[in-house]
């Protein structure tokens, strides 16, 4: 009997968390951010024009070249090399970001369903769901042509993750608030890097550009939901659970940021690179360190405000390398021109 109301508790406890509609100012943000989808939204086959001849892949192009923003592209490793290597590197690594990026998409929707399935009548987080999933879906098609356009056999996530990728999207149900940290540390590293590159104007393929403007221009409204999201629901957890929480995510951040940004045991295999190396342009040199650091500003913040920063949770985000100041507000410093897909 004790059992079964403890589990009646939990089980009215998750449905109660659902329930949004009693909150006016959620309610109107997640409205904004759906009439946003609808106004503002891209289609990877009629607002990307593949065939036309500026988009074709053609070899020896320089514009393949990674920038300077790029971990690797900055490296004297990198800057040492051939000019037909460092292209050949190059579109390898655009569109191995691309594949993973993908496959971050792909995990993303499967948990947007779940999480979906649940949510009771009425609520507008039913609809912002889906629109993000529409939106991620295209992405995830636009990525994969990108993929094929290159023409390079990238395998994208490392292969552990491929196979945990089959029960991550199930946590959404059950326990959507680490899933959607989960979100963010997928979503903020490859937002910030898409804007540093398009920041830094170096003349990119037509393909790259196109691309990370149109993801740039709707990763916004899917950052801000979970955002949003994890303030409202953060504050009011138990405290244990809070304090469990403000362990684990900036491991969350650390290991899934990681998976993005550092290329598959393939490429090195393929490019011969030595492991000292690796080991120098991601996490050694003081610009690597500062590079992971700086992707979550944001997520520090949001940690600060929701009650997820304690001494003990402060030390593990030292341990996992990604410590700082948090943002003041959310995309801080205030960002320079970035190209537009309008
Ligand atoms: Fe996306
Ligand atoms: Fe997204």
């Amino acid at each position: 009997m004790a059992v079964k109301t403890a589990r009646t508790r939990i089980v009215r406890r998750w449905r109660k968390n659902m329930d949004v509609l009693d909150d006016a100012e959620y309610v109107d943000t997640l409205q904004t951010l759906s009439e946003g989808s609808v106004r503002r939204n891209f289609n990877p086959y009629t607002d990307i024009d593949w065939d036309s001849p500026e988009f074709q892949v053609t070899p020896n192009d320089d514009r393949w070249i990674l920038p300077a923003t790029d971990p690797i592209g900055q490296h004297p490793w990198y800057q040492a090399q051939t000019r037909e290597r460092q292209i050949e590197i190059g579109m390898w690594r655009q569109a191995n970001v691309a594949k993973v990026g993908l496959h971050f998409e792909s995990i993303l929707i499967r948990g947007l369903m779940n999480y979906a399935f649940w949510v009771p009548n009425g609520s507008p987080e039913y609809r912002y769901c889906l629109h993000e999933s529409v939106e991620e879906c295209n992405h995830t098609m636009m990525f994969q042509e990108m993929v094929n356009r290159i023409g390079v056999d990238v395998p994208g996530m490392p292969r552990v993750l491929k196979w945990l990728s089959q029960f991550i999207p199930l946590v959404a149900g059950p326990r959507p608030v680490p899933f959607f940290f989960g979100v963010l540390a997928g979503e903020e590293p490859i937002d910030h890097t898409q804007k540093a590159v398009l920041r830094e104007g170096k003349s990119l393929h037509p393909i790259m550009e196109r691309v990370m403007a149109i993801h740039v221009a709707e990763e916004a409204r899917h950052i801000s939901f979970a955002h949003e999201y994890l303030r409202k629901r953060v504050p009011h957890l138990a405290r244990a659970e809070r304090f469990g929480l403000s362990l684990t995510v900036p491991l969350i951040m650390r290991v899934l940021c990681q998976a993005i940004i550092v290329p598959p045991k393939a490429f090195w295999q393929e490019f011969d690179i030595p492991r000292s190396v690796k080991k120098e342009i991601f996490f050694r040199s003081p610009q690597a360190r500062q590079f992971l650091r700086d992707m979550f500003g944001d997520v520090r913040m949001l940690c600060h405000d929701t009650g997820l920063m304690n001494p003990f949770a402060k030390l593990m985000w030292r341990i996992c390398k990604i410590d700082g100041p948090p943002s003041r507000y959310r995309s801080e410093p205030a960002r320079q021109h970035v190209v537009s897909a309008a």
